[in-house]
């Protein structure tokens, strides 16, 4: 992710980037996604933060309807793309929201935040709780952060990162109403802008609503 410049509003800042990025997906949805949603029956789903779209494809090309949601118009129309080219526009609802504003209110059966992060103040835990409880009774909830800085990554800074259990509280949920699925860290191995591999470790939270 770049830095942002001091007078970009998120809006601007997430435009800038995909405008000089390539429509280019990579094909495959996030591994925390594919790890706990592949055996779940399909129904409605939720994907804040879709970018080009692989997660909701993947869910699509499983059976499930999804509302795919992201801030910027350009990463929709990649989105847009990829789902037609792989024959599920039609079960994609692409939504264009700033989350910090707007929300696409429904019951859903799955929320998926993949990387739902971003270098400005931005409601994340109030954004994710409220996604949370539009959950029916019995649906998935699958939370990923990052919880290392790659090599490729302009944020120098050596602060720890929360744990996923820290993560988890900042939630707010009351948890007599949530089964911890997956609370935890995975390492996996990604790949950089300029091509070049490393060790990243993704931080999990995955819930079912009682
Ligand atoms: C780090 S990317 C992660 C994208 C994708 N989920 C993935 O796992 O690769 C964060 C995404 O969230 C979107 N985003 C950031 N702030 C947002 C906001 N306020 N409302 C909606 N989407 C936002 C960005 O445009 C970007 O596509």
């Amino acid at each position: 992710m770049m830095k942002p410049q001091n007078h970009q509003t998120p809006q601007d800042f997430w435009e800038d980037l995909y405008k000089r990025s390539s429509a280019d997906t990579k094909g495959n949805p996030s591994a925390a996604l594919a790890r706990f949603a592949v055996d779940r029956h399909p129904g409605t789903a939720l994907d804040l933060g879709c970018a080009r779209g692989d997660d909701a494809v993947w869910l699509a090309k499983r059976g499930w309807k999804v509302i795919a949601v992201d801030i910027s118009e350009t990463v929709l129309s990649y989105a847009r793309t990829n789902a037609n080219s792989q024959q599920v526009g039609d079960r994609i609802e692409l939504q264009r929201h700033d989350l910090a504003v707007s929300f696409p209110e429904n019951r859903y059966d799955l929320v998926s935040a993949m990387f739902l992060q971003a270098p400005f103040d931005f409601p994340r835990e109030r954004v994710l709780k409220h996604a949370a409880l539009c959950l029916n009774s019995g649906g998935l909830f699958i939370a990923a952060t990052h919880g290392s800085r790659p090599s490729w990554s302009w944020d120098k800074s050596t602060a720890p990162f929360p744990n996923p259990h820290q993560c988890l509280k900042t939630l707010g949920l009351n948890m007599s109403g949530w089964k911890e699925i997956f609370v935890g860290n995975e390492d996996r191995i990604a790949t950089g802008p300029e091509g070049q591999k490393g060790t990243v470790t993704d931080t999990i939270v995955c819930l079912e609503r009682r």
